[in-house]
Order: C-alpha cells, then sequence, then structure tokens
C-alpha cells in the first residue's frame, strides 16, 4: 500500500485535518494530565534538516519520544546527501530503515522526489515553498482559543512566502476567508491564489487587510535562504510592520500569530508580539501536540486504539 505523506494541506482531506487537529488538542490534554500515551514503540522518525531549526526539530524529536518511538537528526553535512548522493537513493535506502521521515529543505521538489521513491510516510517540516505543519500548530492555537475556523477573517501581512503559501491552503481546506496584504512583488504563489478563489482578497495596504479580522498574522522578511535579500526587503517592507495601528483595525478579540523566530522592530513590533493578543508561545508549544497527532495519523490511521 502507498504510504500517506503530508508534504501539503490538500494531502489530508478537510475531515481528516479536522481528525487531526481533534486530536492535537486530546494529545495536548493528556500531555498535560502527565498521562503516558506511547502507540508508537520502536517506531524511528528519521529527519533531514538542510535549514536551521529550533521548534521543529525539537517538537519532532520530543513528539516522537512521548509517542514511545524513537529520531535520527540527520544535518547534510552528515550524510552522503551533502556530498550529491541523489535525493531518490537516499529514499529508498532511508525508508527501508526507518518508520517515518521529516525533511526540512529549500526548493519543494526535492520533497516531492523523495515521497515519490519513499516506502514510509514523508512530512515536510519546510520548503521555500510551505510550511504545513506549522499551520496545523496556528489553527489548533486559533481554535483552542476562539472555536472554529470556518468563515473566519485572517489577515496576513507582510512576505507572500511559505507560511502565506500555507494560510492559502488552509483556508482552501479549512474555508476561511483570507487577506494578505504583501508589497508588490513578494505575491504568494499564484496557483494557491487562483486556487482559493473568492476566500482570498489580495490587498496592498496592511491596515485594509486587518479590518475586523479574527486572527492578523506575520513572518519575518526575509526567510532562509534570502538573507543576502535582506537590506533590499527592509526597505521593500517599510510600512508593512504589524504594530498596534494594525491591530487596532482588527476585531477587539483578535490573536497575534507568528510562527517564530521574530524579529521585533521589523515585521511585528515588540508592543504586539509581547502583548495581551499574541498567543505565539501556545502556537509554538502546539507544534508538539499537532506532529503528534500528525505522526500518530500517518502511522496509525483514525482509530489509533481499535
Ligand atoms: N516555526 C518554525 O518552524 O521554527 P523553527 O525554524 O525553529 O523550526
Ligand atoms: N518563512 C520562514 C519561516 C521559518 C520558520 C523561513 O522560511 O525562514
Amino acid at each position: 500500500m502507498k504510504p500517506r505523506h503530508f508534504l501539503s494541506l490538500f494531502d489530508l482531506t478537510p475531515a481528516e485535518l479536522q481528525h487531526v487537529l481533534r486530536r492535537a488538542a486530546e494529545l495536548k490534554a493528556l500531555h498535560r494530565r502527565g498521562e503516558r500515551y506511547a502507540p508508537l514503540p520502536q517506531k524511528v522518525l528519521g529527519m533531514i534538516f538542510e535549514k536551521a531549526s529550533t521548534r521543529t526539530r525539537i517538537s519532532f524529536e520530543a513528539g516522537m519520544a512521548q509517542l514511545g518511538g524513537s529520531s535520527i537528526f540527520l544535518a547534510p553535512h552528515d550524510t552522503q546527501l551533502g556530498r550529491g548522493e541523489p535525493i531518490e537513493d537516499t529514499a529508498r535506502v532511508l525508508s527501508s530503515m526507518v518508520d517515518i521521515v521529516m525533511i526540512r529543505t529549500f526548493g519543494h521538489t526535492k520533497v516531492e522526489r523523495f515521497a515519490a521513491c519513499s516506502t514510509v510516510p514523508v512530512v515536510n517540516g519546510l520548503t521555500d515553498y510551505n510550511h504545513p505543519c506549522q499551520l496545523l500548530a496556528d489553527i489548533q492555537t486559533f481554535i483552542e482559543q476562539r472555536g472554529d475556523i470556518r468563515g473566519r477573517t485572517v489577515a496576513w501581512i507582510g512576505d507572500g512566502n511559505n507560511m502565506c503559501n500555507s494560510y492559502l491552503e488552509a483556508a482552501c481546506q479549512l474555508d476561511f476567508g483570507l487577506r494578505i496584504a504583501t508589497p508588490p512583488g513578494y505575491e504568494p504563489d499564484a496557483k494557491l491564489l487562483e486556487r482559493a478563489g473568492a476566500r482570498v482578497e489580495l490587498l496592498r495596504d496592511p491596515l485594509a487587510a486587518a479590518r475586523d479580522a479574527d486572527l492578523v498574522a506575520t513572518d519575518v522578511w526575509a526567510s532562509m535562504g534570502r538573507e543576502e535579500e535582506q537590506q533590499r526587503r527592509f526597505q521593500d517592507f517599510a510600512g508593512y510592520q504589524v504594530d498596534a495601528g494594525v491591530m487596532a483595525q482588527a476585531r477587539p478579540d483578535a490573536l497575534f500569530l507568528h510562527c517564530l523566530p521574530a524579529h521585533r522592530g521589523e515585521e511585528v513590533s515588540a508592543e504586539v508580539i509581547d502583548g495581551p493578543q499574541s498567543r505565539v508561545w501556545d502556537e509554538a508549544e502546539n507544534r508538539l501536540h499537532a506532529q503528534k497527532a500528525l505522526m500518530e495519523f500517518l502511522l496509525l490511521g483514525e482509530k489509533p486504539g481499535a
């Protein structure tokens, strides 16, 4: 049987996503109560990181340990991948030895090529194109704080980057409205915009995007791999900071989310990220719970106890 992968939010049906989000909340409650839940004994997660990470690495590694399994961290320069071994060969070999694989890399086609040759589930831990695991945590955070996200309005302010693309995927799959404000030239993926159709509005003005929003989200102006563009981006993104003025346009009970790492004083003011509407620490913690639910789903299906 072909393994299920999670390379984008479209790899799960909306009902499956809702299941994973519900399980994430249940697993969080179990964890909080200190109850052991280890349905993946002896399962091994292989993790390939071609970019830096704090949250993704720790949440996957801790999550797999809590579920009863273990994980192997693979840095590109310690493996033959860094010396040019084809990704397809690596996929065949790695997937013959481990039970599930997580990859963080640059080009999205690399995870697709890996997945095409893998005999075990592959999870996208961020590419230049998208960051679906982060969206599981973001949506879990919104739901636990404010209830169902369906029909709500989310404002994305700043770079139309991998996170913005995954917000578009989420808007399609979970049926919420998305207003995106980017400077010219920094728009998200055109195909995803088209797929989101009437659910998405592309604007230039951050204040207009934030108006009456239930959730305001942003991310760094220069993502990993774009560091050399930093100076130009600082100029292009002037006026796109999520500050108190932007939040004042949103609903009074609007939340602020940021996947982290954040640059205070650039894409977000300290007042907002450290303020009462921010839920970034819950959001970061939820990476753990959401990905445990995801790994449980990919390895055991929807009825892990049955
Ligand atoms: N949000 C996120 O993916 O963080 P890391 O880069 O630290 O993994
Ligand atoms: N857009 C950011 C997200 C980091 C988690 C990046 O790709 O660097």
